[in-house]
């Protein structure tokens, strides 16, 4: 498998351009679910919407190229292996554009913007999110962590997404914004975060961008008060320069400072732009850590081994975790990885093809909107042994370098890889370690061993109301 820098940069010719030539066009496709398709087409839609997690299984199960029909989006192409997810990632990337949804929902933040531009805010941000740089955040995440698992006692009964959700908002809030949200208050701007999802909502992809539904309000209101929000930190933030990034607390304080100081080109940092960057680094830096803590604890719930050794593991520690620890805490990294590959929070990135792209034989026409189903390729037998199976321990041996590049992919890959994965590492090791030392919680659902109760939404999620059980150690 390629490093995380060559995965990042390039490296191998693999997966270029197949070379079959102008090929079938993938319209020809049947419609998934293969053989028994029973009932009109029209119900295809339906059914992928009913149970998306089955029906994305069945579908990729047999092919690697997959058709589907989503309503006001016309043919959607589902591109599995890993040698596709290269090409649209990294080496052909410049034939898939990011699709239009995110833009109108988000603006000019780093996750919707393209070419020059997209260029440009990664140059600025990218030494901000190093493994370095972040580590300067480690003390504020425990601290935001321990606010709340303080107030855990023997015998409370948490919904953990909801409990991981409060979390990761209080985290994100103080180190990028600095603003500590209250415990107990706050309710409008965690609404808002909430509802930041809502624009992604299965029943939208079916209706045209204009119609403004329940949800598109709702999301439209959340993002006013997000907004409003940053705003008024920029305000307060505004006319202290920096010049050293050990100087700030939080990374607005530092954007801010860098623009005042001159070190930045400041257009890069204008407020409207640094407005759309803190909204998109609230979208896209909780929801998703949430789903990997939530996951991880339900794993270890229901493999007492592993939660063993993870226990034995952060016991070893002198204290609540600091970041002289983190090369201690290999099973807890471990855990994490393999929650990663099991349930990868973006378990589908989109795409839209930019011109006529030929994959294994087939025509994909310019337009067409493209997935590339990141939890299928890391559940894919040929890459992983019992590939359904929670095992942290096959990560202790070279797996990671026999892999062929992005059969593991979690955080994406190519130039666009997530710009937050040493962030949501970092806050995911420190969060497990310091709940690991005092608390164990039981999964409080039906322990039959199979899969954890999901709901794929933008990202995937725990379905909602799931309980553990607080027991203090
Ligand atoms: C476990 C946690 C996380 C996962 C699994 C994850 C996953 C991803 C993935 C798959 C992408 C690529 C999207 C694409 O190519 O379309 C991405 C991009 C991005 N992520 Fe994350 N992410 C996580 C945490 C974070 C955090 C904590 C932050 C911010 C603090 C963040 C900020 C971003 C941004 C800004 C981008 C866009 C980067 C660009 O286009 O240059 N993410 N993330």
């Amino acid at each position: 498998m390629a490093t995380e820098h060559e995965q990042e940069t390039g490296g191998s010719s693999a997966g270029e351009s197949d070379g079959t030539g102008p090929g079938t066009d993938v319209s020809n496709l049947p419609l998934p679910p293969y053989p028994p398709n029973l009932g009109p087409s029209q119900l295809h839609f339906v059914r992928q919407m009913w149970d998306t997690l089955d029906f994305i299984e069945r579908a990729f199960a047999e092919r690697d190229v997959v058709r589907t029909r989503v309503p006001s989006q016309g043919d959607v192409i589902g591109l599995s292996h890993p040698d596709h997810m290269k090409r649209v990632l990294l080496t052909d990337r410049d034939q898939f554009r990011k699709s239009e949804d995110f833009r109108i929902a988000f603006g000019e933040g780093l996750l919707t913007v393209e070419g020059e531009e997209w260029q440009q805010q990664r140059d600025v941000l990218q030494p901000l999110f190093t493994r370095q740089s972040v580590m300067g955040y480690a003390d504020g995440m425990v601290e935001q962590v321990r606010r709340r698992t303080r107030r855990w006692t023997d015998g409370d009964r948490l919904v953990l997404q909801q409990a991981f959700t409060d979390m990761t908002l209080d985290v994100i809030f103080a180190t990028v914004l600095g603003r500590e949200l209250a415990v107990d208050g706050d309710e409008r701007i965690r609404d808002a975060a909430e509802h930041l999802h809502d624009w992604f909502v299965p029943t939208s992809y079916a209706l045209p961008e204009w119609l403004l539904t329940p949800a598109r309000y709702r999301f439209k209101k959340a993002k006013e008060t997000l907004e409003a929000e940053a705003s008024r930190l920029l305000d307060e933030k505004r006319g202290e320069a920096i010049t050293d990034p050990s100087e700030a607390d939080d990374l607005l304080s530092l954007l801010v400072g860098l623009r005042e100081a001159g070190v930045t080109d400041s257009a890069m940092l204008s407020d409207e732009r640094l407005r759309d960057q803190m909204v998109t680094i609230i979208f896209a830096g909780h929801d998703t850590t949430t789903t990997t803590l939530t996951f991880a604890f339900w794993a270890l719930a229901n493999n007492p081994e592993v939660y063993e050794r993870f226990h034995d593991e952060v016991d070893d520690l002198d204290g609540p975790p600091t970041m002289d620890d983190l090369d201690d805490l290999d099973v807890t990294e471990r855990i994490i990885t393999e929650t990663l590959r099991l349930f990868p929070p973006v378990y589908m990135l989109p795409r839209e093809a930019d011109t006529d792209v030929a994959v294994d034989g087939y025509r994909i026409p310019e337009g067409n909107v493209v997935h590339v189903p990141i939890r299928e390729i890391h559940r894919d037998e040929r890459f992983f042994d019992d590939p359904e199976t929670f095992r942290p321990a096959r990560w202790e041996d070279d797996l990671r370098q026999e892999l062929p590049d992005f059969a593991y992919a979690p955080f994406g890959g190519g130039p666009r890889i997530c710009i937050g994965r040493q962030f949501a590492l970092l806050e995911a090791k420190l969060t497990m370690a310091t709940i690991g030392r005092n608390y164990k919680l039981y999964w409080l659902g039906e322990n039959d061993g199979a899969e954890p109760p999901t709901s794929p939404q933008m990202t995937l999620r725990m379905e909602s109301g799931q309980e553990f059980l607080v027991t203090e150690r």
